[in-house]
């Protein structure tokens, strides 16, 4: 359980650098470009977790058009290690999912096969594998497959 004041909300402008750090591996200007998209974006969202003050996780939602327009799609959710297993990822997911826009029909993520944290995670909140995509991940000559992972809600 979370100790603390966790409040659960759409990014604002003053987030940039508080979710920027959770993602310390990214090319930082590219990253800051996307994240402030989302702020003026219909087609996405993200929300994020605020624990007294400092940014502990966050989940990316974005929808798609035309005829792909009852599709959304889950990108990046993650939370800050010191703050793992605290239920708060569960809690980012739930509130993104029963917020989605009218007209959603199916939600679509995926992630590495060897994720078993995220993979739990998916698998509890009612996502099923409706398939693989191999040599999704490649490094070097290291490929990882990646589970595919959908949500029928309607
Ligand atoms: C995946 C991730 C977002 C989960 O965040 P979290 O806040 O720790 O998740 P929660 O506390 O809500 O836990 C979700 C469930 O996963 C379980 N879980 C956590 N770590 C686990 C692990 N290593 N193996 C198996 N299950 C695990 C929890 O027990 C919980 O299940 P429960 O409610 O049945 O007990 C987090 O590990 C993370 O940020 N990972 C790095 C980024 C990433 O891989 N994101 C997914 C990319 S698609």
């Amino acid at each position: 359980m979370v100790e603390g004041n966790l409040v659960l909300r759409d990014i604002q402008e003053k987030d940039v650098a508080g979710l920027l750090a959770l993602y310390p591996h990214w090319n930082r200007s590219l990253a800051e470009k996307r994240i402030r998209r989302t702020l003026f974006s219909v087609r996405e969202r993200r929300v994020v977790a605020e624990l007294n003050g400092q940014i502990v996780g966050h989940v990316k939602i974005t929808y798609g058009s035309g005829v792909h327009s009852h599709l959304a799609r889950v990108y990046s959710v993650i939370v800050s290690k010191n703050f793992r297993g605290k239920g708060i990822a569960s809690k980012l997911m739930e509130k993104a999912i029963s917020e989605l826009l009218q007209g959603i029909e199916i939600v679509l993520l995926e992630t590495q096969h060897d994720n078993a944290s995220a993979i739990h995670l998916f698998e509890k909140l009612g996502f099923e594998q409706y398939g693989v995509l191999e040599r999704a991940w490649k490094k070097g000559t290291e490929y990882k497959n990646n589970v595919l992972y959908r949500k029928v809600l309607r």
